[in-house]
């Protein structure tokens, strides 16, 4: 992708910023708490079962009074929330008006091959004509001027996001501003009663930087730097931003009923952990009662006073204020943080109510114990030389470096395997299609909060942790990777081919 490279590059780099991990922000920052949370328009459809999205640059206003260019869908960031029923199909036509390539991926979606989003199966931007001819080895890139993609919604109701896939870019994309959510609902889930309407919130948890001018602020992923190795050592752990958006509100403030809300948690960061506590004004911890996990509802409900989330991963909690005076505040902290980083949002109790919700004892009995695994298989995830003759580090799988035009593993439709993700330092494994269940962790059972169907593990330093799957649905040509963003642009994504 050389050629799309260059170009992407020119786009990126309004100044190349080789500023490490852990950014500065010149520009006025608002104090925390004090922006208004939003909540992410609904996408409505252009008929039944179709919508439209058209990416482009806009000018946002993420801080106060300052205008930000971003990459957006729709014009807006996040992008707008599409609603969707379990078993009812859709169809979303994305027009691309960047001036580079993009891939549009659902991830924890159960989607055909054809619409998953493959990182060389590009939508080109509307600007470049049909025949533009730079586009290396035709045979491993498809590429369209607009793109319709299929989600046939034959899973478990939970909330999925849709963000950027491009192979080498999908960092940079994400951070620029492509990501939105898409959630899955079904009747059984909307009889139990647990707290809706307003009082459930999706919170997109994602940090940035941003420069003096107001722009958004990213190490260059100039394609003749990267591979240089003081470059790619500069942003190895990931990329890091100083200033914590929820629903791309810097450290917002959201009033609240003094009663129990759903909140759908959503690590949408490239590269930050966040682990998250709900502070009251007297340091009282409330309880994070976990209800779902990255695939839907839980069996029961898991109580935490701290919820550990990766990139990527889904958390679906209840918290109650009913116990919180009248003007009191709540905070959602990040213990991991530091400095302005460890602060997320506030809830501030507006008023006393009537509470008709409540969280049943028994939330689902569908999760599969796939307790007969046919094969196991271990992949480890790990640092390594680059054999490029730029003798840079990158992100590797088993040693190697993603290659689209390679079969890393091929399994048959319908198999249950257990994998074995060794890790070296922290990395989010996640995988296509198959929500999967954690079966061990370093040798010991699973944690509280790795309960239930997921589709992303946050592995520790120096962890093995053991997934259990089946890989049902559909045959095709999915991935593997890592969801440090940055670590998977660097090459920590591999091939999994389903026959
Ligand atoms: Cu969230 Cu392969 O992606
Ligand atoms: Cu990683």
């Amino acid at each position: 992708l050389a050629a799309a490279g260059l170009s992407t590059a020119a786009a990126l780099s309004r100044r190349p910023a080789l500023t490490g991990a852990e950014l500065r922000s010149a520009v006025p920052l608002p104090p925390p708490f004090q922006v208004p949370l939003p909540r992410p328009r609904v996408l409505a459809p252009v008929a039944p079962g179709r919508y439209e999205i058209t990416q482009r640059v806009a000018d946002i206003e993420i801080l106060p009074g300052i205008r930000t260019p971003m990459w957006t869908y729709g014009g807006t960031f996040p992008g707008p929330t599409i609603e969707a029923r379990r078993g009812e199909p859709i169809t979303v036509t994305h027009r691309n008006e960047l001036p580079v390539p993009t891939v549009v991926h659902l991830h924890g979606g159960r989607t055909p091959a054809d619409s998953d989003g493959y990182p060389t199966d590009l939508v080109l931007p509307a600007q470049w004509t049909a025949g533009h001819h730079a586009m290396p080895d035709p045979r491993a890139v498809r590429t369209h001027l607009t793109r319709d993609y299929t989600f046939p919604h034959d899973q478990r109701p939970a909330l999925l996001w849709y963000h950027d896939h491009r192979m080498d870019f999908t960092a940079p994309a994400i951070w620029r501003g492509l990501a939105g959510l898409h959630i899955v609902r079904d009747d059984a889930e909307e009889t139990l009663g647990l707290p809706a309407g307003d009082r459930e919130l999706p919170l997109l948890i994602a940090d940035r930087a941003f420069a003096a001018d107001g722009s958004l602020d990213y190490p260059s992923v100039d394609g003749t730097l990267r591979d240089r190795p003081g470059v790619r050592e500069s942003f190895l752990g990931g990329v890091l931003g100083d200033v914590v958006l929820v629903n791309g509100a810097p450290w917002p403030v959201h009033e609240v009923d003094a009663a129990r809300y759903r909140l759908r948690l959503l690590n949408a960061s490239n590269a930050r952990h966040y682990e998250l506590e709900a502070v009251t004004d007297d340091g009282r911890r409330l309880p994070l009662v976990q209800i779902g996990a990255d695939q839907g509802l839980l069996a029961a409900p898991v109580t935490h006073t701290a919820l550990p989330i990766g990139p990527a991963e889904r958390y679906d909690v209840v918290v109650d204020f009913a116990a919180v005076p009248v003007g009191g505040r709540v905070r959602l902290l990040n213990r991991l943080g530091s400095g302005r980083t460890t602060d997320v949002m506030a809830f501030r109790v507006a008023r006393r109510v009537r509470d008709d919700s409540r969280v049943p004892a028994v939330l689902s009995t569908d999760l599969p114990a796939w307790d007969r695994p046919v094969r196991v298989r271990e992949f480890s995830f790990r640092a390594g030389q680059l054999d490029s003759g730029h003798g840079g580090r990158g992100w590797l799988i088993d040693g190697r470096p993603f290659d689209p035009a390679r079969t890393d593993v091929t399994v048959a439709l319908g198999d249950v395997e257990v994998w074995r993700l060794v890790a070296d330092v922290h990395h989010p494994i996640h995988l296509h299609l198959a929500g999967f269940r954690v079966r061990s962790r370093g040798g010991r059972p699973p944690l509280p909060h790795d309960a239930g169907l997921k589709d992303t593990v946050s592995l520790r330093p120096g962890e093995a942790a053991e997934i259990v799957t089946r890989f049902d649905g559909y045959r095709g040509r999915y991935l593997f990777h890592c969801h440090n963003a940055e670590h998977e642009d660097m090459g920590m994504m591999a091939n999994l081919e389903i026959t």
